[in-house]
């Protein structure tokens, strides 16, 4: 048999089918399995959105590389109101998840023998991807002692000349640690002196009790090197719909539009038209306010 390549051969066996393993050959001995493996939502999409992905789901066409610019609007919009910042619907990029958000950003970001900080422990498909695309994942540790914040210092001792981006995922899967606005823009900072980018992981943005979760998009440059992912499955109870985004400028979104192109053509049309509407119509009350 023909032997596979070093690059994915490195990459761990999918983190829960072999967690769940564990737990189906487990006895009880210790009490029951409390399965924590996957953050889904413990409740229901709301009903007019499934009626409407229902609908939509007949449009069988390509959409744009981007996405639909309804959604991309909307988006912009919702971050508009959540950062107080001018965030225009160029800026915006529609993914099939926030995972593929994440790889596709990647591609465009670093290259092989390239490396990337992860916050320790780090959430493991952001080390599977970039294992597999030959970037070196570079631990950022996150101590229970500091609340599971990352520290903007320690990141600086472990800058070298192959480091390209600097990952921070919050709140943070799988230590649930909310970063500080403070933390994050000395992080901005550390990025923008060292030519790097900073690659925002804000999945679970929407489950924050209140307040802005940081101040980068309303630094005058952040265009250049700052990114945000971003993904509707848990805020909006979608997650097999595969509906994120890619926040960032106009340099970043013209290498990007080549890998989206290539790795999704478009993303998903089902779940796009109900989300621009979703976005305005189901805040506040039918979508999570607090974890
Ligand atoms: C930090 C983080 N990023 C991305 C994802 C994946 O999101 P999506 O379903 O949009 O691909 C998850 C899901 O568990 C996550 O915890």
């Amino acid at each position: 048999m023909p032997v596979f390549p070093q690059r994915i051969r490195a990459v761990a066996a999918p983190a829960i089918p072999t967690a769940r393993a564990w737990a189906a050959s487990y006895r009880g001995q210790a009490g029951p399995v409390i399965d924590v493996t996957q953050a889904v939502p413990g409740y229901p999409a709301h009903p007019d959105l499934l009626n409407r992905i229902s609908v939509a789901a007949r449009t069988t066409v390509y959409g744009d590389i981007t996405g639909d610019i309804e959604l991309r609007a909307a988006l912009a919009a919702d971050l508009r109101a959540c950062y107080g910042t001018a965030i225009e619907t160029a800026d915006v990029a529609i993914t099939a998840g926030c995972n593929l958000a994440f790889t596709m950003a990647m591609t465009a970001l670093a290259g092989t023998g390239d490396a990337v900080m992860l916050p320790a422990p780090w959430y493991f498909n952001h080390h599977m991807a970039l294992t597999m695309l030959g970037i070196e994942p570079v631990a950022l540790p996150c101590r229970p002692e500091q609340g599971f914040v990352p520290d903007p210092a320690e990141a600086a001792k472990l800058i070298t000349p192959t480091t390209r981006a600097i990952v921070l995922v919050t709140p943070n899967n799988p230590t649930g640690a909310i970063y500080p606005p403070e933390t994050i823009a000395a992080f901005a900072e550390l990025c923008r002196a060292r030519g790097l980018f900073l690659v925002l992981d804000e999945t679970y943005r929407d489950f924050l009790p209140n307040g802005r979760p940081h101040e980068v998009f309303a630094l005058p440059d952040w265009r250049d090197f700052a990114v945000q992912l971003y993904s509707f499955s848990k805020s909006y109870c979608i997650p097999g719909h595969r509906t994120g985004a890619i926040v960032a400028g106009p340099a970043v979104q013209e290498q990007l539009a080549k890998v989206l192109d290539t790795m999704q053509i478009c993303p998903p049309r089902a779940a796009q038209a109900p989300l621009a509407w979703a976005i305005e119509a189901l805040r506040p009350g039918a979508r999570p306010t607090a974890l």
